[in-house]
């Protein structure tokens, strides 16, 4: 095991952001997963309510509960000590109310030891934001493409692509930012559009997914970045590797293995000794 890594901290982030070092940021749901992302020296770990799709199965992100994000943001902590953990506020855990927001990111905090939590939505969610925000919890808004709301947006699609659309992002970003989101991640806009932003953040970190490379960071689910989400892969995912394609073919080759009688061998089992397996005999005799 190598030396343990110093814990990654918001002032690390905020001096990598001064240093113009970009942060990398990926999904990640389970233990395994965690302690490689812990290796590879990943930064940041979203544990997305996208578990819902890439390891429950369902369609969207919806019916993820606060239950469901605790357990696996916990499996993940346990996996990556040193890495900045961001819970992702599922949905109805944070739109009913002030108070519903501050202690359901209150239960994350505590009972996972994640670092910070994200929530979706512009100004109309920017007291929730705040009120977290006093409550001692960093917070991260989430612009463009936010899935809780897919139905509303017509889709998985780019958001912000006419001036209008475009104008309220730029200042939904802001309002994000003067409510106290120390970070701000931009799902599926136009470049231009994370550029501008940008920019213009003052005390906030701003993050990519499919916005284009002038942000402070940039985000990937981690399924899509290996072929593990049969469903589709979205044209922002670079595949790193084809890690479904590999374990595909292990089950197949341990199927056939099976089958044909060569899995297992004789490397594969435990033997008893004669001696005693002779003593057996007797005893059963
Ligand atoms: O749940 C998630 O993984 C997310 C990303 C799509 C940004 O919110």
């Amino acid at each position: 095991m190598p030396d343990a890594r110093k814990k990654i901290t918001l002032p690390y982030l905020f001096k990598k952001v001064l240093d113009d070092e970009p942060i990398s940021w990926l999904t990640c749901y389970d233990y395994p997963t965690a302690y490689l992302q812990e290796e590879a020296g990943i930064e940041m770990i979203l544990v997305g309510d996208s578990l819902g799709m890439t390891m429950l199965g369902y369609d969207s992100t919806l019916p993820v509960t606060m239950d469901d994000m605790i357990r696996h943001t916990s499996a993940v902590r346990r996996g990556a000590p040193s890495v900045f953990i961001v819970g992702d506020m599922p949905y109805m855990s944070y739109q009913p109310s002030i108070e519903t927001a501050i202690r359901n990111a209150g239960r994350f905090m505590s009972e996972t030891m994640c670092d910070a939590v994200k929530l979706e939505g512009g100004a109309s969610m920017a007291d929730r934001i705040k009120g977290i925000v006093d409550a001692g919890i960093p917070a991260i808004g989430h612009l463009g493409l936010t899935p809780q709301s897919v139905s509303a947006l017509g889709g998985f699609k780019v958001q912000g692509k006419d001036a209008l659309m475009a104008k309220t992002i730029i200042d939904d970003a802001k309002t994000l930012e003067k409510s106290g989101a120390f970070a701000i991640l931009l799902e599926m806009v136009p470049d231009r559009i994370c550029k501008i932003i940008t920019e213009r953040a003052e005390d906030c970190i701003i993050m990519s997914l499919g916005s284009g490379p002038v942000a402070h960071g940039q985000l990937l689910i981690y399924h899509d970045m290996f072929g593990l989400y049969p469903k589709f892969k979205p044209k922002m995912a670079k595949v790193f590797g084809n890690a479904g394609e590999v374990i595909l073919n292990g089950l197949k080759a341990y199927h056939t293995e099976v089958l044909d009688k060569t899995f297992p061998a004789r490397e594969n089992w435990f033997i008893m000794k004669d001696e005693e397996f002779n003593e057996l005999k007797k005893i059963l005799d």
